[in-house]
């Protein structure tokens, strides 16, 4: 990947220093979302208590079922919320009209096979240089709270892609006073092949593993910490809630995932910035249609409270543009 002079480095200190709000129409709707978050819970218990066991017994046929679940259940929180706030307030109303306009799951060129590798090699690089001019990965330290210490912690990174957050977070660990062991993964062996080659030329030692996030091959309680970040939007609900148990079978201490947010907010900024930096017009595409797929933290606190691995995770906005989900080991 190409790693060309940036002028500025990262906006970083600049935006993550702001009190920025969450997006209007978020705040809006959120008591309304979090009401029938838990009007569904409540109808569904018996069926997630089943679905718990079950996961505890064969884990393929759980997986399946709860992919599905979340998929149907998110499906009716978000009609259901667009259709209640269409009762309520000015704001409510308001809010829900724009983020039923906004909602779209289209698909990303970077997630299909068919488009060229050179071509996806560009959105990557556009998408690591927007991620560090907006110090995207700082959202993670910021979700993690202290997790990620004290003392050797294993961190297994989950559908790294190029590696930005895990070179980020190897770079990052000795000047925080962390000690962090970095094993970045991904679907295929050569989608890591850049994040290799790039942890070659900076000196930085970190592992690499094929690794299909939605079906670990691994043992329980493997990692201290197991990360996501800028990825939660490529997985379908139900599939969230799939990784998201995965992810807290697998970890020792914590599961932290970050996220941008579905916000017009982010969709002019986000778009704005791509452009302005000469980003492909591939790069433009995904970036309209990935954050229209994103998710708003109510939502994935509801794939949250699905996935079998005890209570305790909770969803949240991260200062200036992002969510986070922060989660215990499986109980
Ligand atoms: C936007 S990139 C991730 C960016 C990266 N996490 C970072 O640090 O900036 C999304 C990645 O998800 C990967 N992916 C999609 N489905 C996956 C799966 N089932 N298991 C593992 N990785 C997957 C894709 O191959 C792609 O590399």
């Amino acid at each position: 990947m190409a790693e060309g002079p940036q002028v500025v480095e990262s906006l970083h200190p600049l935006l993550h220093g702001l009190p920025v709000p969450a997006p209007t129409a978020i705040l809006a709707l959120a008591p309304l979302r979090r009401r029938l978050r838990d009007e569904l819970l409540q109808r569904e218990r018996a069926r997630l208590a089943r679905l718990a066991g079950a996961w505890e017994v064969d884990r393929a046929s759980a997986r399946a079922e709860l992919a599905a679940l979340g998929d149907r259940l998110l499906d009716e929180h978000r009609h259901q919320a667009w259709a209640r706030a269409a009762r309520g307030s000015g704001v409510e109303r308001l809010a829900a009209a724009v983020d039923r306009r906004l909602f779209r799951q289209g698909a990303e060129l970077m997630d299909d096979p068919s488009v060229d590798a050179r071509v996806r090699g560009r959105i990557v690089s556009d998408l690591a240089r927007v991620n560090d001019l907006i110090g995207s990965y700082w959202s993670l330290l910021r979700a993690a709270g202290p997790s990620l210490g004290p003392g050797p912690t294993t961190v297994l990174d989950l559908a790294s892609g190029h590696g930005g957050l895990a070179l980020w977070l190897l770079r990052q660990g000795p000047r925080r006073g962390l000690q962090l062991q970095v094993t970045a993964t991904d679907l295929r062996d050569d989608y890591l092949d850049p994040a290799r080659q790039r942890a070659a030329r900076a000196g930085l030692p970190l592992q690499t593993m094929a690794l299909d996030a939605l079906a670990m091959d691994l043992a329980p309680r493997s990692y201290d910490v197991v990360t996501c970040t800028q990825a939660i939007h490529h997985f379908s609900p139900g599939q969230v809630a799939v990784l998201l148990a995965e992810a807290r079978r697998v970890a020792r201490r914590s599961v932290v995932f970050t996220d941008g947010l579905r916000s017009t907010r982010q969709l002019g900024l986000a778009c704005a910035l791509f452009v302005g930096m000469g980003s492909h017009p591939a790069s433009v595409h995904d970036c309209a249609v990935s954050v229209r797929r994103m998710f708003v933290p109510e939502e994935l606190d509801l794939l949250a409270a699905l996935a079998p691995g005890g209570p305790g995770a909770h969803a949240r906005f991260v200062a200036p543009a992002f969510v986070g989900l922060l989660a215990p080991a499986a109980a």
